[in-house]
């Protein structure tokens, strides 16, 4: 959840741990802090403030220092406050610690091992530069700090034993004064290691270094690195271990903002480019192949798709479209319901997709590790090279969004929606001829997006003037575009504020009318297809009520204009495909619903782009 980076080389580590956390502050950012390591000195910063902030209140001339750490944090334990921002450090000020993740049994460790220490912050991270203190202190104190450069081995081992004592998870970074190297470890947490010239980096996600380096190592569960200007020592359960360096093809650019105002109306305009660069990755001549070991028998078989967020939208979207296209039976639950509730693996024939984009989220690894015990077969469909999903799962299916910055997850939706129409398309049973038709259709579909950022912008620009000055608003549709509206519900009120509730087109009569007012436009997805006469008569309905009703309609519906107030068209595709051109427009609507009220678009508050904690 928070963001950590490292640096040890021959430049001065402050401007590049600077960089470095400004690329990731989107993991969180109620506070931040870096520490410089110069000559036997250690120099903390910290701030509740915006990085940028930090940046302009350290004076360069105040120190230099080739080895750095810095955190940005999305508090857990602890509010966010100058004191419980990291670095944390043990009791002398020698070993500073950045954390990214959940110590659970900090609590008994204080109370315990650490009974004798005074703790400066409320947070469960600072326990970790305590504890390695400790061990560090069983060493012969006058050797180890004569030949402390030397002591490499000494302090991994220190940093083991402190380990070995935590419940929970952890990325982590340790600075020892004096000390020519960091060591880094990961539990249940991202960690890289960036590959330099004379230099090298860590950080807990590769954007953090693109500027630096392309050459990444992602560190696997459990391992424990030492970290020098020169060299790379890995270790797992004991052992030295080798990991594959790989070089990232993403660019700086892709990263930034290409010019655009927000990461989010950038991360938009690319949602054309995610759903091309998506199918080429399984597309090649009309025949959909995700590689040689990928097979599901889908005889008697189901799909039970767990997720979070916008991932989990996406998933239920999934449904419709697989059951449509193969009539295999595909069930989906949130990850973090799933993984406490007594859903019935055994004996089923299942096959377990977790969808994620970061392939971070603790609830969906959680519910792939709960399959897993069952015995099923696992598949992560995930954005992100060797994240963690894609070590727990059999298989990985990559969508190629590349990387999605704003928190508000949006070209990465749209790349997961292009996977499950390839998935119904490849398990599908349905003759040829129509099987070309279907996936003509999804060929078009990077232009059916771009049309929609091309022709609709201005007119979703108009509207959401309109709705930024509202306070509730309904978002309804059915079948296949019922997850639509749950999502564009979703991403208006995490960026706008606006309390927003996506709702099945034919239920708001159960409940919701009673909150229909001349002050709670309602949003309709009237899309046409078998649901669409029936959406229609829901939103004559909604109109008698007395709310505003937006539709969104197909260019060539001369009849909804008789029955709403507005029309935002998009369009015209086979049912199935309408999510697209649907969700493109939802998620403009949106962005410029949230500018217009002036909202931190790509920082929303509270929220936080990775969330690795349950
Ligand atoms: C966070 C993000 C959401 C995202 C969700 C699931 O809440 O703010 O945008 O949908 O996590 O993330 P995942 O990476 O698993 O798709």
């Amino acid at each position: 959840m928070c963001g950590i980076v490292g640096y040890v080389g021959e430049r001065e580590a402050l401007p590049i741990i600077l960089k470095s956390l400004k690329r990731i502050e989107y993991r969180g950012y109620d506070s931040c802090g870096i520490l410089v390591q110069d000559k036997g000195k250690i120099h903390v910063y910290k701030s509740v403030e915006s990085i940028d902030y930090l940046e302009a209140n350290i004076s360069e001339s105040e120190y230099d220092g080739k080895i750095g750490i810095g955190h940005t944090r999305w508090a857990t334990h602890g509010a966010p406050s100058k004191k419980n921002a990291h670095p944390h450090l043990d009791g002398k000020g020698e070993i500073a610690v950045v954390h990214n993740g959940i110590i659970e049994n900090y609590q008994s460790i204080k109370e315990g091992l650490l009974s004798n220490c005074v703790f400066k912050s409320e947070t469960d991270t600072e326990v970790i530069p305590h504890l390695i203190h400790q061990t560090l202190g069983k060493f012969d104190q006058q050797t180890f700090k004569k030949s402390l450069i030397k002591n490499a081995a000494q302090i991994k081992e220190a940093v083991k034993d402190a380990l070995s004592c935590l419940k929970g998870s952890y990325a982590i970074i340790v600075a020892v004064d004096g000390f020519d190297g960091l060591v880094a470890a990961r539990k249940e947490s991202p960690l890289v290691i960036g590959v330099g010239d004379r230099e090298n980096f860590i950080a807990s996600d590769v954007p953090a270094l693109l500027e630096q380096t392309n050459r990444i190592i992602f560190l696997d569960e459990g391992d424990i690195a030492v970290v020098k200007k020169d060299s790379i020592y890995i270790e797992n359960s004991g052992s030295e271990v080798k990991r594959e360096e790989r070089l990232i093809e993403w660019t700086i650019e892709d990263a930034e903002k290409g010019g655009y105002e927000h990461f989010m109306l950038k991360e938009i305009h690319e949602e054309p480019r995610a759903i091309i660069d998506t199918l080429r990755g399984y597309l090649a001549e009309d025949e959909i192949n995700f590689g040689v070991d990928f097979k599901i028998d889908t005889k008697g078989k189901s799909i039970l798709m767990v997720a979070c967020g916008t991932s989990y939208y996406a998933a239920l979207c999934g449904k419709y479209i697989i059951e449509h296209q193969a009539k295999v039976p595909v069930q989906v639950e949130l990850a973090s319901e799933f993984n406490y509730s007594d859903f019935v693996l055994d004996g089923m024939n299942v096959v377990v997709m977790a969808i994620t984009q970061s392939g971070e989220t603790a609830d969906t690894l959680m519910a792939l590790k709960k399959a897993e015990r069952y015995g099923c077969k696992t598949v992560a469909i995930t954005n992100v090279l060797g994240s963690s999903a894609t070590r727990i799962a059999d298989k990985t299916i990559y969508m190629s969004a590349g990387p999605e910055i704003g928190v508000a997850a949006t070209k990465s939706f749209v790349a997961q929606l292009v996977i499950f129409y390839l998935l119904g398309l490849f398990l599908s049973k349905m003759p040829a001829s129509e099987f070309v038709e279907h996936l003509d259709e999804l060929k078009r579909m990077p232009q059916v997006a771009q049309m929609v950022l091309d022709e609709a912008d201005v007119n979703i620009q108009n509207h959401a003037g309109y709705l930024s000055r509202y306070e509730h608003v309904f978002f309804v549709g059915r079948g296949v575009n019922l997850p639509i509206a749950l999502e564009g519900a979703l991403k208006l009120k995490e960026i706008s504020y606006i309390h927003a509730e996506g709702y099945a087109a034919g239920e708001l009569k159960h409940g919701p009318f009673a909150l229909l007012t001349e002050d709670t436009p309602v949003i309709a997805i009237l899309t046409s297809d078998n649901t669409y006469e029936k959406t229609l008569g829901n939103v004559k309905e909604i109109k008698a009520r007395g709310s505003p009703v937006i539709a969104i309609a197909e260019e060539d519906d001369e009849e909804v204009e008789k029955y709403v107030d507005a029309v935002i068209r998009v369009p015209v595709t086979s049912a199935i495909f309408s999510p697209i051109p649907n969700i493109v427009a939802l998620h403009l609507l949106a962005y410029r619903t949230a500018k217009e009220r002036g909202c931190e678009i790509d920082k929303p508050r509270n929220l936080a782009k990775s969330v690795t904690v349950e």
